[in-house]
């Protein structure tokens, strides 16, 4: 149906599910949706046989059939084209769907997440969804990258060994990737300019609006590039991203109520850019009680985008609270040259990035101090040894993304099947 423009005044058949109905005894009003879209069914008894007058009253929710008819223009819906049923054949019937048209609470919506995707809302946040992805791929082979795929089997821990996920790899250890950075620096001196986007794995004790025990991230890498080129990637790539979503998730943005005006705003570059001394001046100003060399939650990242419009870029954090990879500041060796975007509205931290450490030495010392074994990154390490150049590269959170441009208020409705704290089902 998302090609019903093609077919105004033309004759169809269709397969779709019931998805509402009402009827009077002249009209039946059928809600269906067949996967592409949500449209209306009329079916006119004066202009049908009995027999499929009364399918049509009798049919149950999620009744999948195959139906006929003209389309017509619907100026009234959501949609703007509706169907003229003239023939019903059931295809598969069904009883007592359980997510019914009334509001449900968001365990049971999750425990049948399987069902739930059927629904408006989770249908209009997967098609984002797509067109962000397509978007990504787009953008990134526009600008020269190649996608090159990191493993998800690893024995490396880039983000530190308390949120890793065990695993055993025949006689040995492995971890479930955290990030495929550290294999996108072999592939940037392989091949310049690349990109990963997979799957990714984090035992985050905390249950939170924005943590996801699997999430996908997005993870350029470039070769002979320092940290201010990498945000003017990162902002273009940000508003080119809002841009696409704009321009072909018009109405998938009605179904959720997300403002387009509010989004539009996003599209408008430079985003601001200030040092972590400044957030930190700038929360105490706030109100907040905290010290130079906190880690922000999400009350003080919501505190510091609220004071912009757009998203904002804290850049340069302390190296106590960051990776063991990022490079050292030239003058100052309590920072690292770094950068959060932290979202507007909320939604906090969307990329986490940062130019590389690139010396040998420094970096062996800190895979030491990071508790972890420099045998295990003796390989890492030989891209400090053969021709090291300056890089920088960032992480984008597919979710944390999705969450922020659909306007939704939890990370969970921004993945088909979420994996959470407490949940791996269904
Ligand atoms: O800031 P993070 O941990 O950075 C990295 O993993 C780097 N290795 C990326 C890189 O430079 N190549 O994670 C990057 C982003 C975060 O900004 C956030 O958007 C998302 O990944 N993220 C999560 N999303 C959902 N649930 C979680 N538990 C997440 N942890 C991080
Ligand atoms: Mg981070």
């Amino acid at each position: 149906m998302v090609d019903a423009p093609k077919y105004v005044n033309e004759k169809v058949k269709i397969g779709v599910w019931l998805t509402n109905k009402r009827s009077s005894g002249k009209i039946a009003f059928l809600q269906l949706r067949d996967g592409s879209a949500f449209f209306q069914g009329v079916v006119v008894k004066n202009n049908v046989t009995p027999e499929v007058f009364e399918l049509a009253k009798e049919v149950k929710q999620e009744t999948s059939m195959w139906v006929t008819g003209i389309i017509h223009e619907d100026s009234r819906s959501k949609f703007g084209y509706e169907i003229e049923i003239e023939t019903i054949e059931v295809i598969s019937e069904a009883h007592d769907y359980p997510i019914t048209p009334k509001e449900h609470g968001i365990d049971f919506l999750m425990d049948h997440r399987h069902l739930w995707l059927r629904s408006s809302r989770p249908h209009a946040v997967m098609r984002i969804r797509n067109e962000v992805i397509k978007a990504t791929y787009d953008f990134f082979n526009d600008e020269g990258f190649i996608k090159i795929d990191a493993p998800i089997l690893t024995g490396s821990a880039p983000e530190g060994t308390t949120t890793l996920f065990h695993t055993e790899y025949f006689d040995r250890d492995a971890y479930l990737s955290q990030s495929g950075q550290l294999y996108e620096e072999a592939g940037a001196e392989a091949f310049g300019k690349v990109f990963s986007f997979g799957p990714t794995f984090r035992a985050e004790k905390s249950k939170t609006r924005r943590h996801l025990i699997e999430f996908w991230m997005i993870e350029p890498e470039m070769a002979f590039m320092h940290q201010e080129e990498s945000l003017e990637i990162q902002e273009r790539y940000i508003a080119y991203l809002v841009t696409r979503v704009l321009k072909n998730c018009e109405m998938e943005l009605k179904t959720l109520d997300r403002d387009p005006e509010v989004l539009k705003k996003y599209t408008i570059l430079p985003y601001p850019r200030i040092s972590y001394d400044e957030a930190i001046d700038m929360l105490k100003k706030g109100g907040f009680d905290l010290e130079w060399g906190v880690d922000f939650g999400s009350p003080e990242e919501t505190f510091l985008a609220d004071q912009f419009n757009q998203p904002v870029f804290v850049i340069n954090y302390p190296k106590a609270i960051k990776p063991f990879y990022m490079k050292p500041h030239p003058t100052r060796d309590d920072v690292v040259i770094c950068a959060d975007l932290l979202a507007p509205e909320g939604y906090g931290e969307i990329i986490g990035g940062s130019e590389r450490a690139t010396d040998y030495n420094y970096l062996y010392d800190q895979i030491v101090k990071a508790g972890l074994d420099p045998k295990e990154y003796s390989w890492y390490l030989d891209l400090r040894k053969y021709g090291s150049v300056p890089h920088s590269g960032f992480g984008l959170g597919l979710e944390r993304a999705l969450t922020w441009l659909t306007g939704e208020d939890h990370v969970r409705e921004a993945i088909p099947f979420p994996r959470l704290l407490n949940r791996i089902y269904p």
